[in-house]
């Protein structure tokens, strides 16, 4: 994907950092630094930072960070080559797009013209005679036809090839039907089939507006045997795991925060009923990729997974994963229905509403769980759950809710508040000595500290690490350092990722180009989020000294690791000689 690096410098040169994290986040002056409420993760206090000097911007809470392309990629959900198309029109430039990206852009955009032709062809087969049972069948489940309109819901008719001809008469080949996921191929004679068939359709839409995918549910379970919810396979366009059903009109409302349930029918159901923050989970687990998503619209989500087993197992898997991406959550049960479609239809919004107040947070939720687990009655059980209901309490940091939850708990065990808060105290003195035993183990170790937060960028030699840290921060400041270093080359570098970095920073030195975060290439969003946070801790002094200074420590430590790999092999050869001379 290669852009012209002179392109790219123009690009970056004309959208400041500053003004594109601008239009997201407002930004307030701080010495050489802008700083706001992080995009990427619910917080109260800025610790999300632009340098316009450095052309960075990086979060010191959740460590994301890079160039202002990084930013557009994030925020916006964009591929590389996207964000920059979409920077550019941001301020009006031609971009010269090179083959391959434009073939592959080109298909993407096929795929979603694709997809929302075939979505009005599933829309209009609604309404069509062959259509007739399934829209009795989705006015039944209580969805009038403003819904049926506003969620774009549509009929897959019983046929093998409705879909495949009308896409084929507006132009579409079988490779890009192949490529879109909505047809099967026979493993005979390569002929194409609609993959849905007779199932109602929900269209999976992304926050862009772009149709990307369906859900297609069987009609009144009539087949036992076939899946009830039927999904698009993983395409050029859909990704299920970074993309969330509904949300493309959940993100505009102005509740304040977002429900996300299980099944398509929930989200709908809570739509039509007022709650239009609802989002639903597409037939996957949560996972970071959906949690990074609901964090960009918003600091507070209330999970609402079924009643049974299953959804109760998914919930105590989802809150840990909501809960490291900094949003608070809400934790409603479902009671008396399987659903909240259900729960809707039976009992309507007003009742909802209550159970939404009423739905507890983490704690009282986990306190619940606790609770069920023993039976009060048998005195074994009860000590057992005063310790475990303690254990959890003691982690709480604040005096008042501990002793608001060692209330309840004491009252459910018909015990007095004085035993319980002894039990909370000896468990938090616990939690303070495991603590501070961790908190020695840094002290021994603090060369542990420096160490990347990501596990794959560990620094194999700590001390030319630091000093390859402090050469690539200086040089990104002050270019003319690279004349300084005439033999620092990537592979003397320690760390293959700073190496890398140096070593394209020091190409376009060479060739007269602008050295700065947005230039380079090839770095995952991980990488240059690290990179980001090296600028933006560096402010050790900026001089000749201290750069060779660090330059001779990277060859120095270089020297000595291949000293030392030299000796190992002499020794293996020393030792396979006189094994050899033992022998003969
Ligand atoms: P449920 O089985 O709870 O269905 O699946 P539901 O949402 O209550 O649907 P109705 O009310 O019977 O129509 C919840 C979600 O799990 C995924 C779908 O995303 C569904 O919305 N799922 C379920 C599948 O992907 N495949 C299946 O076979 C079943
Ligand atoms: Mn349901």
């Amino acid at each position: 994907m290669a852009f012209p690096p002179a392109f790219i410098d123009e690009l970056v040169a004309r959208n400041p950092i500053e003004d594109v994290v601008g239009q997201y986040v407002s930004l307030k002056r701080s010495g050489s630094n802008l700083f706001g409420l992080c995009p990427f993760h619910g917080e109260k206090t800025a610790s999300f930072s632009v340098s316009p000097d450095k052309g960075i911007y990086y979060c010191f809470g959740c460590h994301k960070g890079g160039s202002v392309i990084n930013f557009m990629m994030e925020i916006e959900n964009l591929s590389y080559p996207d964000a920059i198309r979409s920077l550019a029109k941001r301020v009006g430039m031609e971009v010269p797009e090179d083959e391959q990206y434009q073939s592959r852009y080109h298909q993407q955009e096929r795929l979603w013209a694709l997809h929302k032709e075939a979505a009005r062809y599933f829309h209009s087969q609604l309404y069509a005679p062959v259509g007739a049972e399934a829209l009795k069948y989705a006015m039944g489940r209580g969805m009038p036809k403003s819904t049926l309109t506003t969620f774009g819901i549509g009929y897959a008719p019983d046929d093998w090839t409705g879909m495949v001809d009308a896409m084929r008469k507006k132009g579409y080949t079988d490779q890009e039907l192949k490529d879109s996921g909505l047809v099967t191929v026979s493993q005979k004679n390569g002929r194409l089939f609609d993959r849905f068939r007779d199932r109602l359709m929900f269209p999976i839409i992304d926050v862009r507006g772009n149709v990307i995918g369906f859900g297609g549910r069987i009609m009144n379970n009539k087949d036992k045997e076939a899946a009830k919810y039927l999904n698009s396979p993983e395409t050029l366009i859909f990704n299920k795991r970074k993309n969330l059903f509904a949300l493309n009109l959940a993100k505009k409302s102005k509740l304040g925060y977002l429900i996300l349930v299980e099944g398509y029918m929930d989200a709908i159901a809570l739509h039509q009923y007022g709650f239009d923050c609802a989002v639903a989970s597409l037939g996957t687990a949560l996972t970071e990729d959906g949690t990074n998503l609901l964090s960009k619209y918003t600091e507070q989500v209330v999970l609402i997974y079924d009643g049974d087993e299953a959804g109760q197992n998914a919930t105590k898997r989802a809150i840990p994963i909501l809960e490291k991406a900094g949003l608070q959550v809400k934790i409603l049960r479902m009671r008396d229905a399987k659903d909240p479609d259900e729960f809707l239809k039976k009992f309507g919004a007003d009742k909802f509403k209550l159970l939404l107040e009423e739905s507890s947070n983490r704690v009282e939720y986990q306190l619940n769980a606790i609770y069920k687990k023993y039976d009060l009655q048998n005195d074994e059980d009860k000590v057992k759950y005063l310790q475990e209901s303690a254990n959890l309490i003691s982690g709480l940091s604040s005096a008042v809710q501990r002793e608001v939850y060692g209330n309840r708990v004491a009252d459910a065990a018909k015990i007095s508040y004085e035993a319980m808060k002894l039990e909370i105290e000896k468990a938090l003195k616990r939690r303070l000595y495991q603590q501070k035993k961790k908190q020695e183990k840094i002290d021994l170790a603090p060369a542990q500290n420096l160490q990347p937060k990501t596990r794959s960028f560990h620094y194999k030699n700590m001390k030319s690490a630091m000093a390859e840290e402090t050469v690539l921060a200086m040089v990104l400041k002050q270019p003319a350092l690279f004349d300084q270093a005439e033999n620092l080359t990537a592979e003397i570098f320690s760390a293959p990722i700073l190496g890398r970095a140096y070593e394209q920073l020091k190409n376009r030195y060479t060739m007269g180009l602008e050295v700065q975060p947005g230039a380079l290439t090839d770095f995952t969003s991980e990488e240059m989020a690290h990179i980001a946070g090296i600028m933006q801790r560096h402010t050790g002094p900026l001089n000749e000294e201290a750069f060779r200074d660090c330059v001779h420590t990277i060859c120095a430590e270089h020297q000595a690791e291949s000293v030392s790999s030299d000796n190992d092999l002499l020794m293996f050869q020393s030792k396979l000689k006189e094994r050899k001379g033992f022998k003969g």
